[in-house]
């Protein structure tokens, strides 16, 4: 896969959150940081290879559009020159929608076959449940994207949570969003993930829908809710 060129940096591209932690831009050289905080956080901030095993699918479906199409709205926090948390950011969810649905699903589907993927019964329940996410209309696109443009996904590292660097990543790219002058911001979260849940509000993201999404569980599937939490900048 093409690695992004190192983008110029913003006027927040290096900036001391506390003692020891710096908030910067994406560098091609974190993609191996980044995509195991993202296999290590997947599931509420917990690993999910309970219900898949495969760390290359996992790491290139939750990051690997934004390194290669949005990189210069990737950020990092970094601790002593370790990548300890991200904020994978997006200014063009259509064309999100446009690049999963067309590029990076069906390579990242692929890569997995070759893999093996379709060897395991794990694998099946996923798609099994996915199968029914939709059916159930939970795959809903009904986030007013004129209203809502950009949006976020944001991981920190066990050991690295409450110590307010979440709150450093967000307002690094509500400002970036706001400066492109779009018009809001939303994320999605697991209803069960009351602590990010109370996290969003703090930085004052409202609920605006709520989605099914059915998850398998060790022997069943299990019914879930997503809230869409949107802010709006002007
Ligand atoms: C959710 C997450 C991103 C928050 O980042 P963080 O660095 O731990 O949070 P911060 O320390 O920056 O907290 C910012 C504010 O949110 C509040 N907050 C943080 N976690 C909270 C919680 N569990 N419940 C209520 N409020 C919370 C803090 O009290 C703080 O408020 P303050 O400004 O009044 O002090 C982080 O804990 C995380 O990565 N969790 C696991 C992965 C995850 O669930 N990601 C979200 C999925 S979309």
């Amino acid at each position: 896969m093409m690695e992004p060129t190192p983008q110029p940096s913003t006027s927040f591209s290096s900036d001391a959150v506390r003692q020891g932690i710096v908030i910067r831009l994406y560098r091609p050289s974190d993609a191996a940081a980044i995509r195991q905080i993202a296999f290590e956080t997947a599931d509420r901030g917990q690993s999910m290879t309970h219900m898949l095993d495969d760390r290359e699918l996992i790491a290139d479906v939750l990051v690997d559009y934004y390194r290669r199409y949005e990189p210069e709205t990737l950020w990092v926090a970094e601790s002593e020159d370790r990548v300890v948390g991200y904020l994978t950011g997006s200014l063009k969810s259509g064309q999100y929608r446009q690049r999963m649905a067309w590029n990076i699903l069906p390579a990242a589907a692929g890569q997995a076959v070759a893999r093996g993927l379709l060897w395991q019964r794990q694998s099946w329940r996923l798609a099994r449940a996915g199968v029914d996410t939709w059916w159930r209309g939970g795959l809903g696109r009904d986030v007013d994207l004129k209203r809502y443009p950009a949006h976020l996904h944001i991981n920190i590292k066990e050991g690295f949570r409450s110590q307010r660097l979440g709150h450093a990543l967000v307002e690094r790219f509500m400002a970036q969003a706001a400066g492109a002058g779009l018009r809001g911001v939303h994320a999605g979260v697991r209803e069960d993930n009351v602590g990010a849940c109370g996290f969003f509000k703090r930085m004052g993201f409202t609920a605006l829908t709520r989605h099914p999404v059915v998850l398998p569980t060790r022997d069943s599937y299990q019914l879930h809710y997503t809230i869409i939490y949107g802010k709006t900048l002007i």
